[in-house]
């Protein structure tokens, strides 16, 4: 993205963030938030018989799902660009019943991991739910890919609304007729499209660099060390440098100071501020890009 870095200057503070926002880390190790587990009795058993799903309600999670998890999750549940976890082998989602645990997970049980909370309500996050069992119903639950795979007609707003959404909250970074220009070009199926705005393709294979997180270790008053984050926990941060050599730095406490810069932490901020009807009208504005 060649013009982003004129755009970004202006924002850059807002992007300089500590440590905490790293969802994408793999060695940061967080303790699970409270309430994600539930008893084991009252969650599902293998070989138990499932409860039928109201059509309606798995209806209703199947859009939001489109929505809100398929960037992560993937169309099929079996995993997204953004590296969420494949559902249909997860044991969360094999055990649930109704909803008691994975509601918390959509209402940010795992933040910490790099799952944000959504912010759906417990009816929404509900129907999510059982939208995720009744794929797993039709699958027998052992990780084969559904039957069937429907595509949802996702181009379904307003194109104008998109627009000025799209001057509000994306033209501080982004130009329809400067980086952006084409995209619907480049990812003429309107589900890619999406799940390429939303996620800002940070974590998919053509993501650019201009995604990856940056560090800053001071060393010593005055010697900074600065490249791509490669891994960071509380004892030890790797980076790679531009040369390509990876250094790797002792952590205690607040020694060597350590200043991660993500420049996806907007894209994943905006995620949980997003409303349907948002997403809808800028998928429908940025689908008119070509
Ligand atoms: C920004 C990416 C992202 C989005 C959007 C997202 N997830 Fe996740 N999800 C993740 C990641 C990463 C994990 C793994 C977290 C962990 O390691 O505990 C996860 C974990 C989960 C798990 C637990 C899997 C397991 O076995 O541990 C469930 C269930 C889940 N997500 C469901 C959903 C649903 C339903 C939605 C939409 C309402 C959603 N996710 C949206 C990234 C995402
Ligand atoms: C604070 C800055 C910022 C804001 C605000 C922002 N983005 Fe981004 N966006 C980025 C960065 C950084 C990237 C990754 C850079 C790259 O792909 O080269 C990105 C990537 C993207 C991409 C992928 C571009 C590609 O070539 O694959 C799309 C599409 C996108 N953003 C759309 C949006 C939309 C739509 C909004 C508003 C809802 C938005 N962005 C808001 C910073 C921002």
């Amino acid at each position: 993205m060649r013009h982003l870095h004129r755009y970004l200057a202006a924002g850059t503070a807002s992007m300089v963030a500590v440590l905490t926002v790293l969802c994408c880390s793999p060695g940061l190790t967080v303790a699970s938030a409270a309430g994600a587990q539930a008893p084991a009795t009252s969650a599902f058993n293998q070989g138990e018989v499932r409860a039928a799903e109201d059509p309606a309600v798995v209806a209703h999670g199947k859009a939001l799902y489109g929505i809100n998890c398929q960037a992560c999750h993937g169309s099929d549940l079996r995993g997204g660009d953004m590296g969420g976890p494949n559902l249909l082998r997860s044991q969360v989602a094999l055990t649930d019943k109704h909803g008691e645990l994975i509601v918390p997970i959509i209402q940010g049980a795992r933040a910490a991991q790099g799952m944000p909370n959504l912010g759906l309500n417990d009816e929404d996050a509900g129907a999510v739910a059982a939208y995720v069992r009744s794929v797993i119903s039709t699958i027998g639950g052992q990780g084969a890919p559904p039957g069937q795979k429907k595509v949802l007609d996702i181009v379904v707003g307003d194109a104008t609304r998109g627009q000025t959404y799209f001057a509000a909250h994306c033209a501080s970074c982004h130009s329809a007729t400067g980086d952006l220009k084409g995209i619907a070009t480049t990812f003429h199926d309107p589900v890619q499209l999406q799940s390429r705005w939303i996620t800002g393709g940070a974590g998919s294979a053509q993501a650019s660099t201009a995604t990856k997180p940056t560090v800053d270790v001071t060393v010593a008053p005055g010697e900074r060390v600065s490249g791509e984050l490669v891994r960071i926990d509380d004892f030890l941060v790797t980076l790679r440098r531009s040369d390509g050599t990876e250094r790797s730095f002792a952590r205690k406490g607040t020694v060597p100071a350590v200043v991660v810069h993500d420049p996806m932490q907007a894209h994943r901020e905006m995620l949980s501020h997003y409303t349907d009807g948002d997403i809808h009208d800028v998928t429908a504005y940025l689908v008119t890009l070509k």
